[in-house]
Formats: structure tokens, C-alpha cells, sequence
């Protein structure tokens, strides 16, 4: 059976991924704050190394790593600390480095052709207000996520990306924002009919990109988020009713 460790897995999207891949026959171990097999704070990013060696210790060779753990603020660029902006990158950019750092290394020296997935966020690939430290953070991990397919590919160890868009989660129940008036503009800015995502959506990327199915895809990003950066504004609000010409 191969061991996946799946990292913010208490909740959430994490957890979609940690159940999907346990599904699909993996031997998973989850890691988060709590609630979790292993709880661990991922912003310490010293402990990260050793975090790791643990698991590989109790629970054999690692298959699969997928760094899902996240966290966002909603806070306008000039009320950004130092410790906020730390905090963030060192949770959604540091910490996935260094898990994948420690955790390819076993890899390597066991011989497995691993997978390493990190969920970044279409907030990686085009910024939005109010989330700087988290834009930068996403943008971070889309290019780690690169390097390390490029310096990984030589040990048939693949790492790609899952980009997701709106998905309802408890990640940005802390917003300071006008929540149903903020949720009613998304539906409507997503092109995708049922607008936001749900997790296992999610987790349905990651477990394609951990199959037998994506063994050639490495260094990718597969966004999913019902259609929102194929669209730069929802244009089609203000047209004509669409009239089908077939019927
Ligand atoms: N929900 C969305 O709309 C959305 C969109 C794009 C990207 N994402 C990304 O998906 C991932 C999962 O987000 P989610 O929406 O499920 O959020 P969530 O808040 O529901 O879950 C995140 C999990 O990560 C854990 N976590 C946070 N900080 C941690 C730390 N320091 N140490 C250990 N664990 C920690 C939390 O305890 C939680 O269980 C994140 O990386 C997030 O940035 C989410």
C-alpha cells in the first residue's frame, strides 16, 4: 500500500483530499494543528525536516505528499506586519518547500518514483486585493512547484500543482467583508453553472495527478476553479438572453 501524507487535512479541502486518496487504496496520515494523525504547527520550519523523518520512521516510505495546509488574512497592503507577512509565507510557501525538500530525499533513497502535489490557488497566478502576503505566498509555491519537477524529474519523481478558485470552506470565515454580498458577486462571476467549487472537486484533481493516469505531467498546474481566470469579467450579464439556434 502506498503512504500519502496529506498536510492540513483536519478540515476542509485537505480533508476531501486525505478521504479521496483513501478511496483510491492509499495508506494516508494526515498532519495539521489538531485533529490530525500527526499535529504539527507548519510554521515552525525548522521542525519540518524532522516531521518527516518521523513519519518515513513509523509508517515506512513515502508515496505521496500533497502540501495542502493553507491560510489566508484579509488585510490591505499598509496593515500588513511583518509578522502577518511572515506567517503566511511560512505557512503556504515555506513549509511546502521544506516538507517536499525532506520528504523527496527519502524518497530518493527509497527508491520510489513519488508524487508530490501543492495546492496553490488561482490567487498564485492572478493577484486580488487585500491578499498580498497570500498572492505572493501562491505565486511562490506555483514556481517551487516547477523547480522541483525540474531538479525531481531525473528520479522519476513527479510535482505539480492544484489551483483552486471559490471552493466553501472555513478558510475565509474570519473576513472582515459583507459575507453574503461577497458570496453573491462570486456566483455570479463564476462562469461554471453551481458556482463555487466543492473540496472533493479539489480532491478529485489531486487524485488524477497522483495516478498512474498523470505519469508524464510534471511541473504543472491544473486550475480548478469552474472557469473564473478564462473569463476576465462576466461580459455576459450585459448582453442579449442566449438564444439556442438549434431547437
Ligand atoms: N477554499 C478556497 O476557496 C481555496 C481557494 C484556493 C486555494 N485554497 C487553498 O487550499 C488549501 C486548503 O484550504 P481550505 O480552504 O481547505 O482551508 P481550511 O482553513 O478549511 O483548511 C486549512 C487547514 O490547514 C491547517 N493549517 C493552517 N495553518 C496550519 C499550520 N500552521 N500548521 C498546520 N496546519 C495548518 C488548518 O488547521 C486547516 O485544517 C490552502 O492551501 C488554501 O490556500 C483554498
Amino acid at each position: 500500500m502506498t503512504l500519502a501524507v496529506v498536510t492540513g487535512a483536519a478540515r476542509g479541502i485537505g480533508h476531501a483530499i486525505a478521504a479521496g486518496l483513501t478511496e483510491d487504496g492509499y495508506d494516508v496520515v494526515t498532519v495539521d494543528l489538531a485533529g490530525a494523525d500527526v499535529l504539527a504547527d507548519l510554521a515552525d520550519t525548522r521542525a519540518l525536516a524532522e516531521l518527516v523523518d518521523g513519519v518515513r520512521r513509523e509508517h515506512g516510505p513515502i508515496g505521496v505528499l500533497v502540501n495542502n495546509a493553507g491560510t489566508a488574512r484579509l488585510e490591505h497592503f499598509n496593515e500588513i506586519t511583518v509578522e502577518s507577512w511572515r506567517h503566511v509565507m511560512a505557512v503556504n510557501c515555506d513549509a511546502p518547500f521544506f516538507l517536499s525538500q525532506r520528504t523527496a530525499e527519502h524518497m530518493i533513497a527509497d527508491g520510489v518514483e513519488g508524487r508530490i502535489v501543492n495546492i496553490s490557488s488561482k490567487n498564485g497566478l492572478v493577484a486580488e486585493a487585500g491578499l498580498a502576503h497570500y498572492n505572493a505566498s501562491k505565486g511562490a509555491l506555483e514556481l517551487i512547484t516547477k523547480s522541483l519537477a525540474a531538479e525531481l524529474g531525473p528520479f522519476g519523481i513527479t510535482v505539480n500543482a492544484v489551483a483552486p478558485g471559490m471552493v466553501a470552506t472555513p478558510i475565509d470565515g474570519d473576513f472582515p467583508l459583507d459575507r453574503a454580498a461577497f458570496e453573491a458577486a462570486w456566483e455570479e462571476r463564476i462562469p461554471l453553472r453551481g458556482g463555487y467549487g466543492a473540496p472533493s472537486d479539489v480532491a478529485g484533481a489531486v487524485r488524477y495527478l497522483v495516478s498512474g493516469a498523470a505519469r508524464y505531467v510534471t511541473g504543472s498546474t491544473l486550475v480548478v476553479d469552474g472557469g473564473v481566470l478564462a473569463d476576465q469579467m462576466p461580459r455576459r450579464r450585459f448582453m442579449p438572453p442566449y438564444r439556442n439556434s438549434v431547437s
